[in-house]
């Protein structure tokens, strides 16, 4: 029998106060919408203005009871990141869950790579990351607790040729993701990172229609023979988020349909 995607519900979500980096589309998007579902607060940052106001407006009307803000601005930078913080802190009074979604890829062939797209894939995926657990770690612990969540990728659990960068970085992800578990935890701060496998979003989409990605060998070196969705992503999202999940932290989780356990 074929299983239907089944969202669980987290009480303990409600009124929580979220910040949401790369929360304009895509997977961030996706996790905008779960937390909202759960009656969480959602300070949306991402680079992209329009996409921002559009995704706040979409989020406002299908939630209305949920505070939605948000602020345009890079990860990258961090006036950027701490107006973000300060705005979050502002609106809803904490930042109690960080979600950092903000993210480039980066396919292009390692000889061919420049020093500035490499320079790039590392400052968006990998620092602006830092960036933006350090400002939020700093209020967290001032407040006594909260939860960080890195988007990664199963691209910084194992190697793909023609990503050197994003591999690079993700993986920079992940063990930042265990270094900072590990100095946190006596704050009360859990810090996990999701890895998704292939994932259907605007980024996937523009790989595939640009020819960087083949959709019909990925789905046939796919066990479950299909990309997911960013709906089946961001509840990996809210259970980590969730007091479900209170034991659990320094890890990287996948959700990639068992993308990198099959070896066949
Ligand atoms: N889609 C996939 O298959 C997949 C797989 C593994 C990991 N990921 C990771 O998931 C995250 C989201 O990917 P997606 O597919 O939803 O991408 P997407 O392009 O649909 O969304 C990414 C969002 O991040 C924003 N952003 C980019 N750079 C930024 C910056 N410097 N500052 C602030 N915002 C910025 C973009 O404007 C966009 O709204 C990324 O970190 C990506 O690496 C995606």
């Amino acid at each position: 029998m074929k299983r239907e995607f089944a969202p669980a519900t987290y009480p303990g979500l409600k009124g929580r106060a979220v910040l949401n980096t790369g929360g304009a589309k895509g997977i961030g998007y996706a996790m905008a919408q779960s937390f909202a579902r759960h009656g969480a607060h959602l300070l949306l940052m991402d680079m992209d203005g329009a996409a921002l106001v559009e995704a706040a407006a979409k989020l406002r009307a299908q939630f209305p009871e949920v505070r939605v803000e948000t602020h345009s601005g890079s990860v990258t930078d961090e006036a950027d990141v701490e107006a973000a913080c300060a705005a979050c802190e502002g609106a809803f009074g904490s930042i109690d869950i960080l979600l950092t979604n903000a993210g480039i890829s980066m396919n292009r062939p390692s000889t061919a790579l420049t020093l500035d797209e490499w320079r790039r894939a590392i400052d968006v995926n990998l620092t602006g990351t830092f960036i933006c657990a350090q400002a939020v770690a700093k209020r967290m612990i001032a407040q006594g607790g909260g939860v960080i969540l890195n988007t990664a990728s199963m691209w910084g659990l194992a190697a793909s040729p023609r990503r050197a960068a994003y591999c690079a970085a993700k993986a920079g992800v992940i063990s930042l993701t265990e270094t900072l578990a590990g100095e946190w935890a006596p704050h009360g701060i859990r810090v996990n990172a999701i890895c998704p496998g292939y994932i259907r979003t605007a980024l996937t989409d523009e790989l595939i229609g640009n020819g960087k990605l083949d959709l019909p060998a990925i789905e046939a070196r796919t066990p479950m023979g299909r990309m997911g969705t960013p709906e089946e992503v961001a509840e990996m999202a809210v259970y980590l988020a969730s007091d479900a999940a209170v034991f659990i932290t320094g890890h990287a989780h996948l959700s990639d349909g068992g993308f990198l356990a099959r070896t066949f």
